[in-house]
This record gives structure tokens, sequence and C-alpha cells, in this order.
């Protein structure tokens, strides 16, 4: 059996937790990488269109939002995509690790096809006008499918760390068993539909500003079938993808997504409807402005709360259901030789065996149970529980103000060890550290209760669940 832990010192962010910082980069990331395949869809179709209906005009329009393309999505999308790595290598360094044993050579695929796309946007708009059409509508189509490619192989990566949905890759550690697995094909469904819709929507700002008043009008009602057709195969993905998910994330989805989530999404949809509908209606009636409005609203009530639901679903876990997201690996992978993290915790506990354990916290004395406590509670709980008083699943809202050691000792019991509460993982602390634990919450309790008031109904409503 390990010894050790094979764990990275943590990463700890007051109030909103590294998932939260993950979750905002993430959201411009998938903003700026789907409006780019998706632009890649449309100048390809588009300049089909333009080749068939010898309407050369229309290359005008390609030009502008390949530039457009060029300053914002792939300037913004180089900026987030590296910084996802940096937030996710210190945020959670055992999920990018599991990441990286399945899949280094999908991402080296992705990279030469991210090189081809790159190279393709600014051969693309450069050489427009330059070379005969047809050889530069086929330059065009090779730029989208290899745009589309870098997506697929991500989405693969994303819909392991979601779940398998089988055993296979467990016992086998194969790739493809990884790439492959339940959620895959719905979950590239889903974001093929989301790039063609916000696709659609970007392309109304550049739209607005043709002189032409055909080839505005041409192009407006292009976009807008295109954003439909989106948001309508988006709708039949989503149904198919909610099917997919693990049973966990259902009972996340049901009870525990903020209330404002489901609303917001519905009113998103219902608006992106209404405004590709009214484009397509009145193509020269839509100006650049209300373009752009109509683009924040998608990615700010549209995006944010669907990446955020995404992170949130997958709770417990970070990846493949055997990484928590706290780092600890659950379950053991004989395909990858991966033994569980939890009968070495169960047996020795965190202080003995993590391998950042400050050296004065090795033994428990009399004066550093507290630190010793919050050391164990910010390694094991915070990347879920913020320790402040407000955030993210705050600590002491869950106990509703108790500053009794004893009580909160039971509480944890309940949660810590049974694993019924689907959502909330399994962490079988010893006796001992439970006990630390406890009373390091207790003493923020205290804290926070001096600080505000008003939680003054405190530890008599606290529910006992006991052990
Ligand atoms: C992987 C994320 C995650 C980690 C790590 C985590 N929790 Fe939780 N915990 C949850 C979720 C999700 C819930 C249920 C959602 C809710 O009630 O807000 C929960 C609920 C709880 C509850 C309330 C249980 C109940 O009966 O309603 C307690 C107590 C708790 N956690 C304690 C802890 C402690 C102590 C640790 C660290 C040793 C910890 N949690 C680590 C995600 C986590």
């Amino acid at each position: 059996m390990q010894e050790i832990l094979g764990l990275y010192p943590s990463w700890y962010v007051p109030t909103i937790g590294s998932a939260w910082v993950m979750g905002i980069i993430g959201t411009i990331h998938v903003l700026a990488s789907h409006t780019s395949v998706g632009a890649s869809w449309l100048f390809a179709l588009l300049e089909t269109k333009a080749v068939r209906e010898n309407k050369p005009e229309l290359m005008e329009y390609i030009k502008k939002y390949g530039v457009f393309l060029l300053v914002f999505s792939y300037i913004i999308g180089s900026i987030t995509g590296p910084g996802i790595w940096y937030a996710i290598t210190v945020a959670s360094p055992k999920g990018v690790g599991g990441l990286i044993h399945n899949f280094v050579w999908v991402w080296a695929a992705e990279w030469v096809y991210f090189t081809v796309e790159v190279i393709g946007v600014y051969a693309l708009v450069y050489l427009i006008g330059k070379i005969d059409p047809r050889t530069h509508l086929k330059l065009t189509w090779v730029f989208a499918l290899a745009s589309w490619a870098t997506m697929l192989l991500i989405v693969g990566i994303l819909s392991f760390m979601m779940w398998l949905g089988n055993e296979n890759w467990y016992q086998t550690g194969s790739t493809l068993d990884a790439f492959f697995n339940l959620n895959f094909f719905a979950h590239l469904g889903l974001r093929t539909a989301f790039m063609f819709a916000i696709a659609g929507a970007v392309g109304g700002i550049l739209a607005a500003t043709m002189k032409n008043e055909t080839v505005r009008t041409d192009i407006t009602r292009f976009l807008a079938k295109m954003g439909l057709a989106g948001v309508f195969l988006g709708m039949i993905m989503w149904m198919w993808y909610v099917q997919t998910l693990p049973e966990n994330a259902k009972i996340i989805m049901q009870t525990q997504l903020p209330g404002y989530i489901a609303p917001t999404l519905f009113a998103v949809l219902a608006a992106t409807i209404i405004y590709f509908a009214w484009s397509a209606w009145k193509p020269l009636q839509l100006k650049q402005g209300f373009a752009v409005a109509m683009t924040a609203v998608i990615a700010i009530a549209g995006l944010w709360p669907e990446e955020r639901s995404r992170e949130s679903i997958r709770k417990p876990y970070v990846a493949g259901q055997y990484i928590y997201s706290n780092q600890t690996i659950s379950r053991d992978v004989p395909g990858k030789q991966i033994e569980s993290n939890l009968p070495l915790i169960a047996e020795k506990g965190v202080l003995a065996t993590h391998p950042f354990v400050p050296e004065t916290l090795r033994t428990i004395t009399a004066t550093n149970r507290l630190q010793a406590g919050e050391f164990v509670a910010k390694v094991m709980c915070a990347n879920c529980h913020s320790m402040e008083a407000s955030g993210l699943r705050p600590m002491v809202k869950k106990l509703q103000g108790s500053t009794d050691v004893e009580q909160i000792k039971a509480y944890l019991g309940g949660a810590l060890y049974h694993g019924l509460i689907p959502y909330m993982p399994r962490i079988p602390l010893p006796e001992m550290e439970r006990q630390l634990v406890a009373e390091y919450l207790a003493s923020l309790s205290k804290h926070t209760m001096t600080l505000s008031q008003t939680q003054t109904h405190a530890s008599n409503t606290l529910v006992m669940k006991g052990d």
C-alpha cells in the first residue's frame, strides 16, 4: 500500500474557490473558441454559396469577419487557452495529470489541427481575390474542418471528465475507451449546435456594417437561418445530452443548482430565437449595437450559467469519476495502475501522509490543533466549501452557526463517511482528524458569529445527522 498521498500543494482561493476561477476563464474561452469554429463553418457555407451563385461580393463580408476573428477570437482564445492550463494546473494538478496520462496524443493531434486552423485563417483572409475562387473555397473548407476537429478532440476530453458511463476504461486504461465515452456524441452535438448560434450572433455585428443593402440582406438572412438551425439543433442535443449524464449530475441539476439558472437559460433561448427570427424578417433593421448586445446576453446570461453548471454537476469528481475535485483518488483504476487514496486516508489520515504538511503540524500538540484542523479542512474541503462566511457552499452556513464541537463532529460524521449524499464525496478521515476539523469549524463559526450577530438562531436548529 502507498505511504504518501500523491498530492500537490493546494491552491486556496478565498470565497469563490478555484472552481470559479476556472469557470470565468473557461467561459471567455468558450465564447472565443466557439465563435471561431462556428465562423469557420459560416465561411465555408457562405463561400460555397458565393461560388455557386457567382456572388463575389459576399467575400467582402468573409474578409471582414475573418479580420475580426483574428483580432477578437484568436487573440482572446490564445490568451485564455493557456490561461485555462495555468489555472487548472494549480487548481487541479491531479485532475490535469489524469487527463494527460490518457490524452497526451489527443492533445498533440489537437495542436496540429489548431496550427492548421490558425494558418488557415490568415491564409484565407489574405488570399481572398488573389487566387482562383475554387481553390480558395477548398482552403476555406480545410480551415472549417480543422477548426471543428479541434473542437471534436477537446470534447472527448471534456466528456471524459464528466464520466465514462461504463466500466471498460477502468479495466483497460485505453485512450479510445476514455475518449468514446457515453457522453461524447451528445456533448459534441451540443457544442456544434452552439457554435452555429454564437457565430450567427457575432456575425450580425459585422453584417450590420455592410454598405451594400442587398449583400447585407443576404448575409443577415443567412446568419439568421444558421443561428436558428443552431438553436433548434441545440435544444434536441440538450435533451439527448441530459440523458447521458451520470446519476450524481442529475441529482445536482434537480436539487443543487441556483434557482435562477433554468429560467435564465430559457429566457436566453427565447430571446435568441426571437432575435434571429426578427433579423431574418427585417434584415436591414439589424443595428451593430443590437448585435453586440445580443452577443453579450448569450455570453453572460447563457454561457456563464451553462459552463458553471457543467463544472458543478460533475461534483464531487473533477475527472472520470475517480478523482474528486479536492484531488483525492477515490477508486482503483487497474487499467492505469492507479490506487484509491481512501484506504490510506482512513488508516493514517491526511496529516501523516500529505507530502506538503508543514513539519510543525506532523505531530499534534495542544497549541497547533487549530492550525492542523485548518490544514485538513483547506486541503480536503475548501475546493467545494468556502471557509469564509459567503461564497461557494460556505462551511459555516452548513453548520448554521453551531459552535458546539461535539455536535459538529457528529454532523460531519454523517456527511463524510457514508457516501449517502451522492454529491458530497465520501472522505473517511480518521477520528482524530474529524475532531480537528470540527474544532476548526467551530472556531470559524464563532468568528463569523461575532462578525455578524444576525445568526442568532444558531446551534439548536442544527440538524443532527449522527454517525
Ligand atoms: C468535491 C466537493 C466536496 C468536497 C471536497 C467536500 N464536500 Fe461537503 N458537500 C459537497 C456537496 C456538493 C454537498 C451538498 C450540497 C449542499 O448541501 O450544499 C456537501 C455537503 C456537506 C455537508 C452537509 C451534509 C448534509 O447532511 O447536508 C457537510 C457537513 C459537508 N459537506 C462537510 C464537508 C467536509 C468536512 C469536507 C472536507 C473534509 C467536505 N465536505 C468536502 C461537496 C464537497
